[in-house]
């Protein structure tokens, strides 16, 4: 097997390799590598100075996660960290790709650092629950202050090189060969002598209480709910008082307690998760994927405009196409002022907004679209309606264009059925609004090619999208499991609980907002539409009652001031004590008793509706894995992430135990939706979950 890490001699210049693919992770073999190369280095004569560069697409993307879960075994990371910063001779490192984590502290700990133009450095331990535990809080605001350190910290946001003035983290960016270049400032360094002094002292920092207050109002209120940015902003403080080592060991002992925490370990089972969910199980396939620069997009309503912005802002050429020019121009109109309001907020530059817009072409005529890779359907959700689109389609485009529909609820097996080309029509089902959210369903129908699916894995790579595939069903996987959470939001509403105390318990519980608020906002009526063009759904007269009592009096939400809560002309909810009394009336002619109940008892029950879909989606095979449902609730559902998702929350919790929860809930309520898979607990051990 080749070395992991190897050493060259040139020009007096060790130079230390690390290659281990795909992202140089610190595995135990790294580590023990570069610590030998510096080691070995240092006693070498002929060597004046050493670099430590990367073989690949990045340097050091960070520790290797996967040895979380394992006793940690030497040399551990901090004893590295320790040699590079106390190396009598000047360390270069040369940096390229992602320097994340544990590469970015091994890059700080050096001596000097030289970094290709767009590298990407930064610490992002707290998305894993976890803080920088080699040195990264305490090397971080000897460099640039701090505020800074905090900053970078406790948002996990990478700098990406050259930007000023943060261009203080490194000594010199190139943008040509990075080796040349970095042996080439090898010539030029001072001894390691004369910086070593500043690096060992502490920070020296007048306005400490303002800093501290600025972070937790501005960067800690952002990461409700999460422990390890608190614990980041308290290993960073220590570097005003200890000397590096001090701070480092015990930093060490601030990062072991994350690491052993159960939110770290949901967050790293997220992480890997969402690379699951990334590469599903496809059937062998010779076809070459289709390679998608055009997409025409059919319908300019909000779902197909902000489809268009997210196209458009990853350097695609998007057609929007519309039946007459008056919505075309509204269409239009939505993204021009959308790219307005990101240039005001600072988000994208004048220059990047006219960039996108140009990218853009509107048109009324099927023609113009003749040539286009991929067409996305985000017409009205009406099956007939789309039927025609995707019969016309089929005449107009190119043979080998993938046709995909935008549906939420729809049957896409029965669109195929109008086209010729069944085997490349598939789903993409965006979450609105398009352009924020990350999640991409990828609805694979009983006809679609493999090469077709995995063709559309890579979009949504190349849109930035977390992709997840899943089968045919009414609601796909995400909205038919958020199906069961609304459903018992509704019954708790007729069953005594006020919008307010269920949406206050889901917010405790970590969901980015409450399902009566949610629904106020997306709209009442949509559900509403759905459930009535699909009676066969359920005949029990409880069955979302209170949505469909909302609807039918005109309070559809916040577009018209009234929903389960009124709303004045900012948008600001408003308890209304008025749809208590519907409610009440409501259940009282269904003989419902109305109760009290906790908030925790609320939050246990709707999460349980969560569980109990999800098996029966994965026990219909409707989604290959547990993953993949975590990874749609995570990303399109505000799920809190430090959870897990529904599916590793209820391992957490003991697949019996859920078994036990949802057959009490069966008796209390005696409601056949509650009855689980008899054998939950065996069949999700079989699924090795
Ligand atoms: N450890 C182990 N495996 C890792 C890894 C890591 N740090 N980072 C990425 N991988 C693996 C992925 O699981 C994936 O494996 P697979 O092919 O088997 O699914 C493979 O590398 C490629 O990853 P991506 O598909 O994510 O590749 P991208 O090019 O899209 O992204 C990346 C690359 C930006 C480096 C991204 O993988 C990433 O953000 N990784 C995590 C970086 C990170 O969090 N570093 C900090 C770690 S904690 C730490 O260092 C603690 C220290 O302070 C002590």
């Amino acid at each position: 097997m080749p070395s992991l890490v190897s050493v060259a001699l040139q020009q007096q210049v060790a130079i230390i390799t690390v290659n281990n693919p795909p992202v140089n992770a610190l595995s135990t073999e790294v580590r023990a590598g570069l610590l030998n190369a510096i080691n070995d280095a240092q006693l070498n004569q002929q060597v004046a100075s050493i670099i430590i560069i990367c073989e690949g697409r990045t340097f050091i993307a960070g520790a290797d996660i996967k040895e979380f879960g394992h006793p940690p075994k030497a040399p551990h990371l901090p004893d590295l960290v320790l040699a590079i910063a106390y190396s009598v001779k000047p360390i270069i490192a040369a940096l390229h790709g992602t320097v994340l984590g544990g590469g970015c502290e091994i890059a700080l700990a050096c001596h000097y650092r030289v970094a290709l133009e767009g590298t990407k450095i930064g610490l992002p331990e707290v998305n894993l629950g976890l803080i920088p535990g080699a040195g990264g809080t305490q090397l971080l605001p000897r460099l640039v202050g701090v505020a800074k350190a905090i900053e970078m910290i406790v948002s996990a946001k990478p700098i990406i090189l050259p930007s000023t003035p943060d261009n203080i983290l490194v000594h010199e960016v190139t943008d040509i060969d990075l080796l040349h270049s970095t042996l080439k400032f090898a010539k030029n360094i001072k001894p390691a002598a004369v910086l070593v002094k500043r690096i060992f002292t502490p920070v020296l920092e007048d306005d400490l209480t303002a800093i501290e207050e600025y972070a937790h109002q501005h960067l800690i209120a952002k990461r409700k709910g999460e422990i390890a940015p608190l614990k980041a902003l308290s290993a960073i403080l220590l570097c005003t008082q200890l000397s590096l080592d001090e701070g480092m060991r015990k930093e060490r002992e601030i990062f072991i307690e994350c690491r052993n925490s159960a939110q770290s370990a949901a967050l790293r089972y997220a992480f890997f998760a969402e690379k699951k969910a990334e590469k599903p199980m496809i059937k062998n396939h010779s076809e070459s994927l289709k390679s998608i620069n055009k997409v025409a997009i059919i319908g300019a309503g909000t779902m197909g405009a902000s489809i268009a912005m997210c196209l458009i802002a990853s350097g695609l050429n998007v057609y929007l196409v519309e039946i007459n020019a008056e919505n075309l121009e509204r269409g239009t109109a939505y993204i021009s002022n959308a790219l307005s309001s990101s240039v005001k907020k600072g988000r994208i530059s004048e220059q990047e907004k006219t960039a996108q817009l140009s990218r853009l072409t509107p048109t009324t005529e099927f023609n113009d679209i003749a040539d286009a890779d991929l067409v996305v359907e985000a017409a009205f959700e009406s099956m007939s309606v789309k039927k025609e689109i995707f019969a016309k389609l089929d005449r107009t485009v190119t043979v080998d264009c993938i046709l995909a529909s935008n549906t939420s609820y729809l049957d896409i097996n029965e669109i195929a059925s109008v086209v010729n080309r069944k085997d490349r029509v598939i789903g993409l089902h965006f979450f609105s609004p398009a352009h924020i959210m990350k999640l991409l369903e990828i609805v694979e129908t009983k006809y679609t090619a493999p090469y077709v699916i995995a063709s559309a894995m890579a979009f949504a790579k190349k849109i930035n999208k977390q992709a997840a595939l899943v089968g045919v069903c009414y609601g796909f996987v995400g909205n038919r499991m958020y199906a069961s959470y609304g459903r018992e939001a509704n019954m708790l509403l007729l069953e005594g609980c006020s919008p307010e105390q269920i949406d206050r318990a889901m917010t405790t519980f970590g969901m980015a907002m409450g399902p009566l608020a949610v629904n106020d906002m997306s709209g009442i009526d949509i559900g509403y539409k759905a459930r009535k063009e699909n009676p066969q759904l359920t005949t029990d007269p409880t069955y979302f009652l209170p949505a469909n009592l909302m609807v039918e009096s005109d309070r559809l939400g916040q577009k018209t001031g009234a929903g389960f809560y009124l709303y004045d002309d900012k948008k600001r909810r408003i308890t209304d004590d008025h749809v208590l009394k519907i409610f009440k009336t409501a259940a009282q002619s269904l003989k419902i008793k109305q109760r009290t109940y906790t908030d925790q008892q609320i939050s246990e029950r709707l999460i349980l509706a969560i569980i109990n879909e999800g098996v029966t989606i994965l026990l219909e095979g409707i989604v290959d894995s547990a993953e993949t449902i975590d990874t749609i609730w995570l990303n399109g559902y505000g799920f809190p992430r430090y959870k897990g998702g529904p599916m590793f929350y209820a391992k957490k919790l003991g697949w019996d135990q859920v078994r036990e929860r949802l057959i009490a809930l069966h008796k209390e309520t005696e409601k056949d939706w509650w009855l689980p898979p008899y054998y939950i607990d065996s069949f999700m051990e079989r699924k090795g979950f």
